[in-house]
């Protein structure tokens, strides 16, 4: 599974840092290229000369290296496959989930579109601190895979949570990961993601709360399981696939069109939250206030993607939609389902103020044709979309 992929290793200061050692030398027997980065603190820890001896390959610990015209945070990012660091200190962690760059690793971690793994190793007392947690939490919610600490014998004399994972642990998430990215090699997946703007002047629109995060998420997991991955959105974002900017309803349903129906795409998501009304005219000239206490403003039908695309696919394309309600939402999903015609719904209650539209985490439901329904509970939108992949398309 392993065989020539490129494995970044970042290495923090850390008392743990010693075992990857033994990491290193278990991705390269099993066919691995492995390059190390690693903070000046780490080489408190454990030297170059072992790291490069192991890797077979210079130890990348200097920003400002730039021989080969490439920013060696640039070069490095366009090389590694994923980026793993192992031991993660409690301090790399608070800097890279808060988007901090002053090293070549947290510049690294900063840039990486890729999957990221952090395995985080500390005494007890910094694991349970709640600014690490949160720190924690915040990389969880942006994608980051945490590879969770083991409890047990510490460094520093104690028993508690905050030992590195087991070299095996992590070198199976790893192995894992790629295993899962060659579920869906091959298919071309179409993700829709953020609500509609439909404009009423040059400076005024009807939107929604939808924030996108849902659509991103499953976008990244279906990247995640290998998929040939097109994001159709609303809002900006940068990412390592292809991504196509929209705005109303009528440009999404062309751009849906267009990915899925012309170019023959396997499967269709469409998360996105679509306008179903907009105003039947878009005035050229922003509509100035008049001395009238009311406006009308006339709303006709957009197309609907969902159903359009149902009518429009051939056998072997599969389409799963989404819908949110605030109130009946099992009863009101199996009528869409049914309606609609596609091959799965899930289903997220928008009127829990903690999941749903904006939040970070999402409680689902997963119904088939059949109306078979799976519940999925809370979690961040980053695992809900790797639960949906797994239910939809198993492991591996
Ligand atoms: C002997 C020793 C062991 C340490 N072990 C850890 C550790 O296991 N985890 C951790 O988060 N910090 C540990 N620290 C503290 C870090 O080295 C310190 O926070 C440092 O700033 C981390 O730098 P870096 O994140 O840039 O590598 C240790 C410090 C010393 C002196």
């Amino acid at each position: 599974m392993l065989k020539d992929k490129n494995i970044l290793i970042g290495i923090t200061g850390g008392i743990a840092a010693y075992k990857i050692c033994g990491l290193i030398r278990l991705f390269k027997k099993n066919g691995a290229n492995v390059k190390v980065t690693a903070t000046p603190n780490a080489l408190n820890f454990v030297t170059e000369l072992t790291l490069s001896t192991l890797s077979q390959e210079q130890i990348y610990t200097e920003q400002f290296n730039t021989k080969d015209r490439k920013p060696e945070h640039i070069a490095l990012c366009d090389w590694a496959d994923v980026f793993v660091i192992a031991p993660a200190s409690a301090n790399t962690i608070g800097k890279i989930a808060n988007g901090l760059c002053d090293n070549l690793l947290t510049s690294l971690a900063c840039a990486f579109q890729k999957q990221l793994f952090v395995a985080p190793a500390m005494n007890t007392g910094m694991y349970n601190n709640i600014a690490v947690q949160k720190n924690i939490e915040t990389l969880k919610i942006t994608g980051v895979k945490i590879i969770e600490p083991d409890t047990g014998f510490l460094a520093c004399g104690t028993n508690g949570v905050g030992r590195l994972a087991e070299i095996d642990r992590i070198y199976k998430c790893i192995e894992d990961y790629f295993q899962q990215n060659s579920v869906l090699k091959g298919k071309k997946i179409v993700v829709t993601a953020g609500g509609t703007k439909e404009n009423i002047d040059p400076v005024r629109y009807i939107g929604n709360y939808s924030s996108g995060k849902m659509g991103t998420a499953i976008a990244d997991a279906a990247a995640a399981y290998g998929a040939d991955v097109t994001l159709i959105k609303t809002f900006p974002l940068n990412r390592s696939y292809r991504t196509v900017d929209v705005k109303s309803a009528q440009e999404m349903f062309h751009a849906v069109s267009d990915e899925f129906l012309q170019k023959n795409a396997d499967i269709l998501v469409m998360t996105a939250a679509v306008a179903d009304y907009k105003p039947e005219i878009c005035e050229n000239l922003k509509i100035k206030k008049e001395n009238n206490d009311e406006l009308t403003i006339k709303l006709v039908k957009n197309p609907d993607i969902l159903q359009e695309m149902c009518k429009k696919k051939n056998a072997s394309q599969q389409i799963i939609g989404f819908c949110a309600e605030s109130n009946n939402l099992l009863e009101y999903a199996k009528e869409k389902i049914q309606k609609k015609g596609c091959d799965y719904l899930i289903a997220n209650d928008i009127s829990s103020k903690d999941t749903g539209f904006s939040s970070d985490y999402n409680e689902v439901y997963v119904i088939d044709k059949n109306l078979k329904t799976t519940k999925i509970d809370k979690d961040t939108k980053q695992n809900i979309a790797m639960k949906i992949m797994e239910l939809l398309y198993g492991k591996n």
